[in-house]
């Protein structure tokens, strides 16, 4: 089968897979123990995996807090960074975001807006009916271009006297497009807001210097680096004085310098570290590589008829490619079933399986939704995978 749902999830890198075996064998000492030999060799391997975690994104090692995934790591810096402002700053409880976030994000801010409780089930009372609270916070949603551009003018007009956080995405997860942080980073700055940075999808597979590029926190996950699934990092901006306090997520133990309770998962932090440091030593081979096979794809599928990218190319990050098949009798999901022996696709964000894309609906596509195809590649892909899954489309659709 060819795997063309790395968007979704990448395969776990061989070596990544053998620098975290130890770590599940013989070292299983606890980082947080004291003196002996196995709980200081855990210690040392969770700091030497921070560094590289903290250099692929261009930080400090003592800006990265380990988190369980990208969608915890946004959760606690949105809800911590409002909350500590809200109760412990100036006062403001306001967060700007996008329609076209990943939900880890679109649901946080819906959360603190009082719309939902659970990610399943939208606040409805019991007597039908939505029921909106009053969290004591307020999310501002804006929109995007026909490319997925988060509108940078309507950010700047959502800004109120009690905005504290925009949060966007980078790279968008379904179609790929990049969003201009360095400008909103601009818009923030001037205005006392910080800024957080969904880079899930773009790092490792970019040049990410969250420095330069005036992001103030940031969330990425391993398993979309070739790394093991279940581990992701927050990125905090340090100041001469150190990372500013925000509410942690988890209360407990003092791990992660008190933001987020809970034994580490060595094992997964190593598997991280080890991923980060190959996909910077790597960077330019594989991007390279992707463009080679994204170049491909996309000259591939121009030649069949009906067949159009959801999104101008150019905009995107290649290695994420969104297909319409404008065909009457196409249905995006019945067709991705009817090839799954074949070929792994998807209609857009495994964590949106269930419902139309709320994506492809932001670029004014809401006719489309049964009609896009989500096509993701990764650094073990083919010349001769991409011409597969071209022939495919051409006999299948
Ligand atoms: C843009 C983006 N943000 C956040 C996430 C969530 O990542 P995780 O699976 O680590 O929670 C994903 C995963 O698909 C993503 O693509």
């Amino acid at each position: 089968m060819i795997y063309l749902d790395n968007s979704a999830t990448s395969p776990i890198d061989e070596e990544v897979r053998d620098a975290m075996l130890p770590y599940l064998n013989e070292e299983f000492g606890n980082p947080s123990s004291k003196y002996y030999c196995k709980a200081t060799n855990a210690k040392n391997a969770v700091e030497d995996a921070r560094e590289k975690v903290a250099k692929l994104l261009g930080a400090e090692p003592e800006e990265i807090i380990f988190t369980a995934s990208a969608t915890e790591s946004s959760n606690f810096i949105i809800k911590g960074y409002l909350d500590y402002r809200k109760f412990y700053g100036d006062g403001r409880n306001h967060v700007i975001t996008s329609l076209v976030e990943h939900k880890a994000t679109l649901n946080t801010c819906k959360y603190l807006n009082g719309e939902l409780y659970s990610n399943n089930d939208p606040t409805t009372s019991l007597f039908g009916g939505k029921k909106k609270v009053d969290r004591g916070y307020e999310a501002s949603f804006v929109g995007v271009n026909s490319d997925g551009e988060i509108d940078i003018e309507e950010i700047s007009s959502a800004i109120k006297e009690n905005t504290a956080l925009v949060s966007m995405l980078y790279v968008n997860n379904e179609i790929g497009t990049i969003s201009d942080v360095e400008s909103v980073a601009e818009i923030c700055k001037k205005n006392n807001i910080a800024l957080h940075a969904d880079l899930t999808q773009a790092l490792g597979k970019s040049e990410i210097n969250v420095k330069q590029m005036g992001i103030d926190y940031a969330s990425c996950s391993a398993h979309k680096l070739y790394g093991p699934k279940g581990i992701g990092a927050a990125f905090m901006k340090a100041d001469a004085y150190g990372i500013a306090p925000i509410t942690a997520f988890m209360h407990g133990g003092e791990q992660e310098f008190g933001f987020r309770a809970g034994t580490h998962a060595v094992h997964n932090i190593v598997g991280f570290g080890k991923a980060a440091e190959i996909a910077l030593r790597d960077l330019k081979k594989n991007k390279a590589h992707i463009k080679i096979l994204d170049d491909m794809l996309i000259a591939g599928v121009s030649t069949i008829d009906g067949i159009h990218t959801t999104v101008d190319t150019s905009k995107r990050l290649p290695g994420i490619v969104s297909l319409v098949v404008d065909k009457s009798d196409f249905h995006n999901e019945r067709f991705i079933k009817k090839v799954s022996e074949e070929v792994a696709l998807s209609t857009g964000s495994a964590c949106s399986a269930g419902e139309p894309s709320y994506v492809i609906q932001a670029l004014g596509l809401a006719d489309k939704v049964t009609k896009v195809l989500r096509v993701s590649i990764n650094k073990y892909t083919t010349e001769k995978d991409i011409e597969k899954f071209i022939r495919l489309v051409k006999t299948k659709i």
